[in-house]
């Protein structure tokens, strides 16, 4: 294994990897880990990388976890990349699925790092607040793990992700409130309870699982990063996972400088990215009575807002908001024309290529991927509003 430390991504205080961590213990703000790079690089290339497993341990010199220790893996990662030239024939349109992960959402790849890891250094409970399909990869990862799993849900969570998590052995509390009520209900609980906090991005490992996005992308688009990527962001540790991985891949030797430009996208019920990035701010305000059929974008306060920040500006992309309607009438559209069942979030990113395209903002001929997130499957009440309760 390379990993060195973890470091604050704010403050840049230095941690030990080898206990469980949460936020800086100086700034409280997300933590980092740090893998040494030319180390990796003595066993992992490109050319090593072709015989290899599938899964997205098939990076393991740049994802924790010691050599000899078995991940906690249900076959995670190695997603198709398709083309979509029926939705969008003036662009090179690709679309990343991510509904072909266990629990059928790209959450798969940080849980399965994460619990990997929290299960080696110890932990035997393990609580997250999920807007959805985060609870049921925990619950997943964790039963493989042999671990309890609570998962602190909004009661109006969609359906199949409440009956997921509990089929999958978890414990489902269900809250009148958002996602950060959920947060907040663990945060006063866990001391007492023994539960390792497994909230995005306040620990230090699902991002490391997310980054691997950014590894498959590049790989499969022969080293070659696209000109734009549109990202459904809650709490946007896909962007700054990816971010990541392009830095670390740089440094690898493996792709240049160039970056894509990278575009949040956001339910226009719940845009706190939206609103600060276009009132030029480093950090964003909560969102005031966050509504959104796309749960997995209802999350009013982020505690990577300055990351996806920074990010969007520094790629010299953007963030758009994408009214719920639009998202599933578009979903339907790329059902229909290239065979995807695709999840409202996804359907987000669809109509903000729309919306670019408009505005003139994507020139013709641009290599575009978008990041299906997850299947439309576990969204039934929002694709046949009769079946809502
Ligand atoms: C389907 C789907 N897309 C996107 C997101 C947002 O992910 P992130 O926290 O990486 O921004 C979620 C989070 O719950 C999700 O379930
Ligand atoms: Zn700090």
């Amino acid at each position: 294994m390379f990993l060195k430390r973890l470091e604050c991504s704010a403050c840049g205080l230095e941690h030990e990897w080898s206990q469980l961590q949460n936020l800086c213990v100086s700034c409280n703000k997300p933590l980092f880990a740090i893998v040494d790079l030319a180390a990796a690089s003595r066993t992992l290339t490109r050319e090593t990388l072709q015989a290899r497993e599938k899964s997205l341990w098939r990076y393991r010199e740049v994802l924790p976890l010691p050599a000899g220790v078995e991940p906690v893996s249900l076959g995670e990662g190695g997603t198709p990349l398709l083309r979509a030239p029926k939705f969008a024939d003036d662009v090179d349109l690709w679309v990343k699925d991510e509904s072909s992960n266990p629990t059928q959402s790209f959450k798969a790849r940080g849980m399965s790092v994460a619990v990997s890891m929290a299960k080696y250094l110890g932990a035997s409970k393990l609580a997250v607040p999920s807007a959805g399909n985060a609870g049921g990869a925990l619950a997943a990862y964790a039963a493989r793990a042999g671990m309890e799993a609570h998962v602190f849900m909004p009661r109006d969570t969609p359906r199949a992700n409440v009956v997921e998590c509990r089929e999958l052995g978890a414990h489902v509390p269900l809250i009148d409130g958002l996602i950060a009520d959920c947060g907040a209900e663990i945060g006063r609980r866990k001391a007492h309870e023994g539960w390792f906090d497994m909230s995005t991005l306040k620990e230090p490992y699902r991002v490391e699982g997310k980054k691997t996005l950014g590894y498959e992308l590049a790989e499969q688009l022969n080293w070659r990063l696209p000109d734009l990527i549109l990202y459904p962001a809650g709490g946007g540790t896909g962007l700054i996972g990816m971010w990541k991985a392009f830095d670390e891949m740089e440094a690898l030797g493996w792709i240049g400088k160039k970056r894509p430009r990278m575009f949040a996208v956001q339910a226009a019920g719940c845009a706190p990215i939206v609103r600060a990035f276009e009132d030029g701010e480093k950090t964003a305000a909560e969102f005031p009575d966050a509504q959104t059929i796309a749960s997995g974008l209802r999350v009013p306060k982020a505690i990577g807002d300055f990351l996806m920040l920074k990010i969007l500006r520094e790629s010299n992309g953007g963030a758009i908001a994408v009214a719920d309607g639009e998202m599933i009438h578009v979903a339907r559209e790329v059902g229909a024309k290239e065979g995807l069942f695709i999840c409202p979030e996804g359907g987000a990113c669809f109509a903000a290529l729309k919306q670019l395209r408009v505005a003139g903002k994507i020139a013709s001929g641009e290599r575009v991927v978008i990041f299906n997130t997850g299947s439309g499957i576990k969204y039934l009440e929002a694709y046949d509003p009769g079946l809502r309760g």
